[in-house]
């Protein structure tokens, strides 16, 4: 197994904490740990009572019964807790593929979802979405790719890194078109609840079949990556069983001060969820009016759903590469865009909107361009 350097966390690991401004941050805004236990009355002396031995492997009866409330069919013990997405996701594929197997996964793409099957010699076929078409998937166009030795489709909606996300008809009938195929279907929500129209939230793909499984994390929505929780959600049991014995061999368990905070915080949901979605909104207007004043240098495409968008360079901003047009910005200004090189789409930046800082960071980026 090979797995090759994953492009966007190595970028960050190289910037994220060398600049003034993280304009591409796909998390969104966190807090401290006085605020989050502020949020309860109670909450402060229970984590400092905390015991600090090893958790259950599960995850804590608790966290998991605050996490199925996420959903509308899933019991607390068809969910498995991890260490952020990115794990669940790992063992995830681990537990389903063989060498041999082929996987459809949306593109773009976060790139784990597409070169850990690769790493565990399966054959990746890229359901590609295109910037000429407003970023839109076709899922007609996503039922010729599956193949007889396809294990698992993999959407993500919200997506990253375009903004996209799919209507309720075109789940349906990717959730049937799994059904019908037998295969699995990863549902990776990480950016669910960050909807900007209520209405537009889709199901839990493990709410509306018994092939789904729901990726969910605290880290994009709810603003607390720090945390490192993630989880599956699925009523496919095999699944389930077979990611916990391989969770043995990476964490073996959570860790128990994150547990105890991301209870509280999923205790306090409604409120999170909101104070992400006020900033979205408000920073979304403010890169409107941006790039209509950068339209020389930036084609917008706004985005449907998430915190984040993926315009594309034009005219003098497209003259070199994206990587290095963002390594200038880091350099010059203090201030980072994700190059879509990242993504093996050139031409475009990431931006991320869900943080507070968003105005002074424009304000920043305004002069450098
Ligand atoms: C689509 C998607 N899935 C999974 C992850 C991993 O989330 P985490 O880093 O919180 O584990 C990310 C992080 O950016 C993501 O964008």
């Amino acid at each position: 197994m090979r797995w090759p350097p994953f492009k966007l966390e190595r970028f960050f690991a190289k910037h994220e904490f060398n600049v003034d401004y993280v304009l591409c941050a796909s998390d969104c805004e966190s807090m401290t740990v006085r605020s989050l236990l502020a949020l309860e009355p109670g909450a402060a002396d229970g984590f400092q009572g905390l015991w600090l031995g090893y958790t259950e492997s599960t995850g804590s009866p608790e966290l998991r019964g605050e996490i199925s409330r996420i959903y509308a069919s899933i019991h607390p013990d068809e969910i498995l807790v991890h260490s952020g997405a990115e794990e669940a996701i790992f063992l995830l594929m681990h537990a389903v593929l063989e060498s041999g197997d082929n996987v459809v996964v949306q593109w773009p793409c976060y790139q784990s979802l597409a070169d850990v099957a690769r790493g565990l010699g399966c054959s990746v076929t890229l359901w590609q979405g295109r910037w000429d078409d407003g970023w839109s998937f076709d899922p007609d166009a996503l039922g010729d790719l599956v193949q007889a030795n396809t294990r698992i489709v993999i959407i993500n909606s919200p997506h990253n890194p375009t903004g996209a996300h799919m209507s309720r008809v075109a789940f349906d009938r990717i959730v049937a078109l799994v059904e019908s195929c037998g295969c699995l279907l990863l549902s990776d929500e990480v950016y669910r609840e960050s909807e900007y129209v209520a209405a537009e939230r889709l199901p839990a793909a493990c709410d509306v079949s018994d092939r789904a499984v729901s990726v969910g994390v605290m880290s994009k929505s709810y603003g607390l990556p720090g945390l490192r929780i993630g989880w599956v959600a699925t009523h496919a049991v095999a699944v389930r069983v077979r990611m916990a014995q391989l969770k043995d061999y990476t964490t073996i368990c959570n860790s128990a001060p994150s547990e105890f905070l991301a209870t509280v915080a999923l205790r306090n949901r409604g409120h999170l969820v909101a104070r992400t979605g006020e900033l979205i909104r408000r920073n979304l207007l403010l890169l409107d009016d941006f790039f209509a004043r950068h339209n020389d240098l930036f084609a917008w495409y706004r985005p449907v759903a998430g915190p984040i968008a993926f315009p594309r360079l034009v005219g003098r901003a497209a003259a070199g590469s994206a990587t290095a047009f963002c390594e200038r910005l880091a350099r010059d200004a203090g201030v980072l865009l994700l190059p879509g090189d990242v993504y093996d789409v050139p031409n475009h930046v990431r931006v991320g909107f869900g943080r507070r800082d968003l105005p002074e960071a424009l304000a920043r980026l305004e002069p450098f361009l």
